[in-house]
Formats: structure tokens, C-alpha cells, sequence
């Protein structure tokens, strides 16, 4: 099969297509024929070798997510299976690639209606979105602050606070044409990337897809008792004194979150991924797909990436 994996970390170039064995699925497998796989911020940061620190390896095929037919079952799992249109998760890696073996507990059956592109664009960035509200301890009423919502996570995150019931979700945005897209997803107020321009004086939750050097003036807007969860870094780490930030609004009663979807039990995973599926099918909740390109073309993906151009979801086709 052919795939795409990191030859040397750094630029987008150090991405190569090779090939590899077709995979044979085990005991509890299915195979997956990929007809599309989500693109991620993550994988750039990946790709840069900006996450060194987990183990990533030369060689290593980003991807965390794919869409397309079981073509093959391994022991133990129903014949049934062949045939079938799915979403998986790939977890850490393995996506960018034409196929895929997966447990059948990482798949999720895809409704008649919503196409494989629109799978792998609502897929993981739907569980980051729902989880995290839910690690926030959101509840309906409150105001909620998305950092970063351009991009694949933030598009759906968006959405979500709208449908969970939110009375204001602002959004970070560095263009007014961001902030008229985001508008449309429902954002009610479009703030700068340092958090100016209006909007609530204060927020109950902030869902925060940068970190980097301005997260202590995002965690300085919560109202009391308010909750900050980063789900992602972007802009890089935070500052080496958060903490200092953290400790100076004790009077306030702050809390500061890290949420890994990798935290996620399976079950709860296939739920929410399989519920959210739905209501795209229903037209309740929108993929917001940015370009679509072949598989082969992924250095071109990781450039459009790292220019920060994407808006919504990336997908490559394999
Ligand atoms: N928690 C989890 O389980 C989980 C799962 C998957 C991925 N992730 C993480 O999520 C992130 C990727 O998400 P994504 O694909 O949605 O992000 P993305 O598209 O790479 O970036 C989101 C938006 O952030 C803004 N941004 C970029 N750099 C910035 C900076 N230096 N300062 C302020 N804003 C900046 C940009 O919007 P504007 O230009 O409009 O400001 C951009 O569109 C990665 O950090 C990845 O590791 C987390």
C-alpha cells in the first residue's frame, strides 16, 4: 500500500510517500480501504518536531483519523462488517496511508447521507470539542471563549457551545473574513488574537487551541469560578511563570485544564462521534472542509499548515 510518512522532521518537504506491506487485520480487526484522512494541526507540530519529547520516530505516518470500506475482518469479528462505509480512529498515527487496520472498538459506521470528507473533518475535532466542554464542566447559560477557532477543532467546537446552549461563544480570529465565517457558525463576537475587540467583560469557559506566550491573558479573562481548558498548542508552550499567573488569581477560584482526547474511553468516543454524525446528517452540525487533495500531495497540505491558511479541515484522499 502507499503511505506517507515523515523522513526527516522539520519542514513539509521531510514528508515522503513509500510504500509499505498491506496490513492484515487481527483478532478483532477490520481492514479499512481509506477514501479520506483528516489533516490536524497536531500532525504539523508532529511533523516540525515540535513534540519530540513523546517518542515520534523517523519513519513515523502521521494521521489520526480515516474514513472509507472494510474490505477484510480478522478473527472473531462478524462477517457483516465487509462492505461497510466507516470512520476510524487511528489514534497517534497510522492514517495518512490507502489502508488501515483498526479494532473494530475505534470504528464508527457512517450514515448514508455524510460523505467520508465530511467524516474525517467532524470526527476527532467532535470528540476534542465535546469532551472538552464537558471537562470544563460546562453547563448551559455560560459564556465560552474558543481561542484559535479557525482551524479544524475550533470550526466544530463553535458549533458546539452553540448547540450545547451557550449565551455568548466568542471566538479568537486573526481576520475579519475569519471572523465573518466564524459569525456564521455561530460565534457572537470575534475578538483579536490577543483577546481585544469587544465582546463578554469575562467568560465561564475558555476552550484554548494555542497556549503559547499570551495563554496568562486569556486565563486573566474568566469570570470567577471560571475554567480555561487547553486542548491544544499551537502557539507553543506557555509561558515558564503560568503558574505565577495561576497562583495570582487565587482569590478568584480559576481552574487551569490540560484535555487529551486520548483520556476518552471508547465506548463514550463511538457515542458521541457516532451521535455527532447524525446530526450532520441532519444539517445540525457543519464540516467545514478547507481543500480536499490527493494523499501524495500531503507536503502541500502540511505548507498550506504551517502559512496558516487553512480554515476548517484539511483532507487528503487516498
Ligand atoms: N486535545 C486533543 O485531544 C487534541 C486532539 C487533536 C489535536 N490537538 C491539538 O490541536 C491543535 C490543532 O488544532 P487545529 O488543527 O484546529 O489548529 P490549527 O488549524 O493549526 O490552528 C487553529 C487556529 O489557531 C490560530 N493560531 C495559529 N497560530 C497562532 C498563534 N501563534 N497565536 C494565536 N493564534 C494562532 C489560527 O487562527 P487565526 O489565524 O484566525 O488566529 C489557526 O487557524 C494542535 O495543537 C494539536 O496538537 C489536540
Amino acid at each position: 500500500m502507499k503511505a506517507v510518512a515523515v523522513k526527516a522532521f522539520g519542514g513539509p518537504d521531510g514528508l515522503a510517500v513509500v510504500d509499505l506491506p498491506d496490513p492484515a487485520p487481527g483478532a478483532g480487526e477490520v481492514l479499512v480501504d481509506t477514501e479520506a484522512i483528516g489533516v490536524d494541526g497536531g500532525d504539523a507540530l508532529i511533523r516540525k518536531g515540535a513534540l519530540a519529547e513523546f517518542g515520534f520516530a523517523v519513519g513515523y505516518v502521521p494521521g489520526g483519523e480515516v474514513a472509507g470500506v472494510v474490505s477484510a475482518v480478522g478473527d472473531g469479528v462478524d462477517a457483516s462488517w465487509l462492505g461497510r462505509r466507516v470512520w476510524a480512529f487511528t489514534g497517534l498515527g497510522g492514517g495518512y496511508a490507502t489502508r488501515v487496520a483498526v479494532p473494530t472498538t475505534a470504528v464508527v459506521p457512517l450514515p448514508a447521507g455524510l460523505s467520508a470528507v465530511d467524516a474525517v473533518t467532524l470526527g476527532n475535532p467532535g470528540t476534542v470539542g465535546h469532551f472538552a466542554l464537558r471537562h470544563a464542566r460546562f453547563t448551559p447559560g455560560e459564556s465560552v471563549l474558543v481561542r484559535g477557532a479557525a482551524g479544524g477543532l475550533g470550526t466544530v467546537a463553535v458549533q458546539l457551545a452553540v448547540l450545547a446552549g451557550a449565551a455568548a461563544v466568542a471566538v479568537t480570529s486573526s481576520s475579519a473574513e475569519r471572523g465573518d465565517r466564524l459569525r456564521e457558525l455561530g460565534a457572537t463576537h470575534v475578538l483579536d488574537r490577543v483577546g481585544g475587540g469587544g465582546g463578554p467583560a469575562g467568560y465561564d469557559v475558555i476552550v484554548d487551541v494555542v497556549a503559547g506566550g499570551d495563554l496568562p491573558l486569556f486565563f486573566d479573562k474568566l469570570n470567577p469560578n471560571g475554567r480555561l481548558v487547553a486542548v491544544g498548542l499551537v502557539g507553543g508552550h506557555p509561558p515558564a511563570d503560568f503558574g505565577t499567573a495561576v497562583f495570582a488569581a487565587f482569590q478568584r477560584s480559576l481552574s487551569f485544564a490540560t484535555f487529551s482526547a486520548n483520556t476518552v474511553p471508547e465506548a463514550d468516543r463511538r457515542a458521541v462521534t457516532a451521535d455527532q454524525f447524525a446530526a450532520a446528517d441532519r444539517g445540525e452540525l457543519r464540516a467545514v472542509v478547507h481543500e480536499v487533495l490527493p494523499l501524495a500531495e500531503a507536503a502541500a497540505a502540511h505548507r498550506e499548515l504551517d502559512a496558516g491558511r487553512v480554515f476548517g479541515r484539511l483532507v487528503l484522499t487516498a
